[in-house]
């Protein structure tokens, strides 16, 4: 992975809630090219520690130089009231000249290049990878639809850049106007069966294309998606024990802990990368214990077998796991 030291550029207010963050080489060199829905990993000094945050490159201009041969990196956070520390270190502590360590760019997002219309839908800060979209599907002349949709017009940010990248391709959906919200089922039965769904935003709504699309027969590999955010705790959740048959370590993994924190807190080195359950890069083997499965990674069947887990995101159901660690 390409580690990297950037200097913030430039930090501007897009909405209340909402800052754009541009970095750059602190030697004024160009930066590594990326693809449209690619991430930066950030390691931020988080809770006595080190810390992972990912934040999606914006590209907006209709052309590929900034896509080949940026200058600076562009991302957009969200001040999240449940902040787990990542957002509110963004808005409260990141000034222009600081620097900042990073990985990447990483793509887990991709723009699929065959046939078929893209259909982009973005839902709050789920815009930056879907906005990069636009842009380089503008650049490239293919036809698109966007649905940009959040709680109110006034939260949505990017919206001048959008509209004179997609005019008459964009849909603005307001919460808070009856007659503009989100309709799921109403965007579908716009689309045309060869048509790829890009969907980025809050997990209901993922969840909520995820069924419709499933429920009408729509191809898997046509359905693409990112959450934007990691896991969160639910209802319920409840403290483990985790025996790791490989290293001899058991691990305790409090209820608003993942294993994947457990365990690097307890000293241990895991591969992973997106920590939402997306990229499949923590997949463990299960030996003993059953799984309460949240990934989206996994297949039915496999999640059915309780053979593997992705222990960024998926939790025990019981007192105990046995894993492969
Ligand atoms: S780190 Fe990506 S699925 Fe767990």
């Amino acid at each position: 992975m390409n580690e990297m030291t950037l200097e913030v550029a430039a930090v501007e207010a897009l909405t209340p809630l909402i800052r754009r963050i541009e970095l750059r080489d602190p030697e004024g060199g160009t930066l590594p090219a990326f693809t449209p829905g690619a991430h930066l990993r950030f390691q931020l000094p988080l809770a006595g520690g080190t810390e992972q945050r990912h934040y999606s490159l914006v590209h907006r201009q209709p052309d590929a130089a900034g896509l080949e041969r940026p200058g600076r990196y562009v991302i957009a956070v969200r001040r999240e009231a449940e902040s787990r520390g990542g957002s509110a270190y963004m808005h409260e502590h990141v000034r222009p000249g600081d620097r900042l360590t990073v990985e990447g760019p990483i793509n887990d997002f991709p723009l699929h290049e065959g046939a078929g219309r893209s259909v982009l839908i973005a839902g709050g800060i789920g815009i930056t990878p879907i906005l990069s979209m636009a842009a380089a599907l503008s650049a490239a002349g293919r036809d698109y639809r966007f649905h940009y949709s959040g709680r109110s017009r006034e939260q949505l940010a990017f919206v001048d850049e959008i509209r004179a990248l997609a005019g008459e391709r964009l849909s603005i959906h307001a919460d808070d106007e009856p007659d503009t919200a989100l309709d799921l089922d109403a965007v579908l039965d716009g689309c045309d069966p060869a048509d790829h769904l890009y969907v980025c935003g809050p997990k209901g709504m993922i969840d909520a294309l995820i069924d419709k699309a499933r429920a009408r027969g729509w191809p898997p590999e046509q359905v693409h998606f990112e959450l934007f955010t990691t896991a969160a705790p639910a209802a319920g959740d409840h403290a483990f024990e985790v025996e790791c048959r490989a290293s001899g370590v058991t691990l305790q993994v409090a209820a608003d802990q993942t294993i994947l924190e457990a365990a690097v807190a307890a000293g241990l080195d895991p591969l992973s990368d997106c920590e939402r359950g997306e990229c499949g890069v923590c997949s463990t083997e299960v030996i003993e214990g059953e799984v309460d499965h949240r990934d989206y990674y996994l297949s039915d069947d496999e999640k059915a077998s309780n053979s593997v887990m992705q222990i960024c995101i998926s939790r025990a159901r019981g007192d105990r796991l046995v894993l492969d660690l």
